[in-house]
């Protein structure tokens, strides 16, 4: 059977006092509403649908990939409103599911639960029993403990007001249900809004059985509305994820100081310290070391480092390829095309881009090396910069096997320095240097003997 998710995402989010809108908002460095379609897209014979309104233009374009279709409500008139707004796409034949672009965390297994009740003709309802149920919809049950009915906090007794159990908003019901009750919605109530919680107490009426499931943990069907339970559920978030990779068996210095901003895999032995932060996809092969303060990966993007690699403090690499027994760091930098074969050593202070480094070659201290292939067993000494840039294009430097780089050399690309050539130190390279030569490219030193020191006159 096929299954319409029903999206809603036409609020403005006021609550978070930001010119960005709520579902944009980011928790683990990617939108609410792509937490939702993340999980939305894992559900078999699903069709995606969006309703928004604030921000419409904005929310559309940011996820112009994604295949789903849009549906504007161009006032927000309630939740009945907003999904009436989808029912002239839906599929009578299927169930529809309805989801809320604040409500990232929602797990797929809770959804097809849901699903499977609806296909049976239920109305499938997801609760949660909170300590301090203070505004959300009450859920009313029967002395046989049927739902019969959900109340809104601004239309409930003192009595109904001490009912622990919410509505979480998220249902699952025949599509050719919500096509009966929808029109019959009615927004005379305390708030004037067409309240999609009504159709509970409809199926009652036509002795449709309401399935509630109550959750027992909250994280999962956790709204947000402002900035402090944005940052409460990043940390809970965080938790689990930091939870996970332990179950693995990663060992992490510290579970509340790691970031995760996508998705880790790690082989065996993977150590993590405190305050490192993996953004994207970042693979960890074996016995990986990551020390204190590291950022690791960009978003949408995949970096990898392979078994036994240890990177030190303080470390960026961005969207890199690393191999096995590399050194790295501290307060290294490797940017996007950066591909690094097995036991490579960068060292403090330097910045690679667009390079290939060969076995075993070292770039130990304070270099920028870019747009560049090095070869296998090269030494690049302190403070050698490759001038790839003439103000309009970037140009190659090519460096062979066994290539010795003196410090402090200035090699200005477009240029190929080949195999076990030398380049003495301080020299600026502008030519191509041949097999086993020499280059020197700097002043003669002179020495003047006996020279007099300068003196302090008094
Ligand atoms: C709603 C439920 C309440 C439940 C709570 C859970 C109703 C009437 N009440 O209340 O029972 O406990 O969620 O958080 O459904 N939206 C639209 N268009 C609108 C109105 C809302 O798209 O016209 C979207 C919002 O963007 C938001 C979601 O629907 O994502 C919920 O709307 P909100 O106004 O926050 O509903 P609540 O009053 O919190
Ligand atoms: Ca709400």
């Amino acid at each position: 059977m096929n299954t319409d998710v029903i999206i809603l995402a036409a609020g403005k989010g006021s609550r978070m006092k930001s010119k960005l809108p709520k579902v944009l908002q980011p928790l683990a460095g990617q939108p609410l509403l792509a937490h939702v379609l993340h999980t939305a897209a894992l559900l078999e014979n699903a069709s995606i649908n969006i309703v928004i309104g604030h921000a419409a233009e904005q929310i559309e374009t940011v996820f112009s990939d994604a295949s789903v279709t849009w549906i504007r409500q161009l006032e927000q008139l309630g939740t009945g409103h907003a999904a009436q707004q989808a029912l002239p796409v839906l599929d009578k034949r299927g169930v529809s599911l309805i989801l809320y672009g604040d409500v990232p965390l929602i797990k797929r297994s809770t959804l097809e639960t849901l699903i499977q009740t609806a296909e049976q003709g239920d109305i499938a309802l997801l609760t949660v029993k909170l300590d301090n149920p203070s505004g959300y919809g009450r859920i009313i049950r029967d002395n046989a403990h049927c739902v019969t009915a959900i109340i809104e906090q601004k239309e409930a007794s003192p009595e109904q007001l001490a009912i622990q159990e919410v509505n979480t908003g998220i249902m699952a019901l025949p599509t050719e249900s919500l096509h009966r009750y929808l029109p019959k919605l009615s927004n005379d109530n305390a708030q004037h809004e067409y309240y999609l919680t009504d159709i509970i107490a409809m199926a009652n009426q036509e002795n449709t059985r309401v399935s509630a499931y109550c959750l027992e943990d909250e994280t999962e069907v956790a709204g947000i509305n402002d900035k402090k339970q944005l940052a409460d559920l990043e940390r809970r978030y965080q938790l689990a994820v930091a939870s996970e990779l332990m179950d693995q068996g990663v060992t992490l210095s510290d579970p509340h100081r790691i970031d995760v901003r996508g998705f880790v895999s790690a082989g065996s032995d993977v150590s993590i310290d405190v305050n490192c932060v993996f953004k994207g996809m970042v693979e960890l092969g074996d016995n990986v070391q990551i020390d204190a303060n590291c950022i690791i990966g960009v978003i949408g993007k995949t970096t990898s480092i392979a078994a036994n690699t240890h990177i030190k403090p303080n470390t960026i690499i961005e969207e890199a390829i690393l191999g096995e027994f590399c050194e790295i760091g501290p307060y290294a930098r490797l940017r996007p095309g950066t591909e690094l074969a097995n036991k490579v050593k960068i060292g403090n202070f330097v910045e690679t881009k667009k390079v290939s480094i060969g076995l075993g070659s070292k770039v130990s201290h304070l270099s920028y090396i870019g747009d560049a292939a090095l070869g296998e067993a090269v030494n690049i000494g302190a403070g050698t910069i490759t001038c790839n840039y003439d103000g309009v294009n970037k140009h190659k430097t090519s460096i062979g096997d066994d290539v010795f780089v003196g410090s402090n050399t200035s090699i200005v690309a477009p240029v190929t320095i080949h195999d076990e050539a030398t380049i003495a130190a301080g020299s600026t390279i502008t030519q191509n240097v041949n097999e086993k030569a020499l280059a020197v490219s700097r002043q003669r030193q002179k020495n003047i003997d006996n020279w007099p020191r300068p003196t302090k006159e008094d």
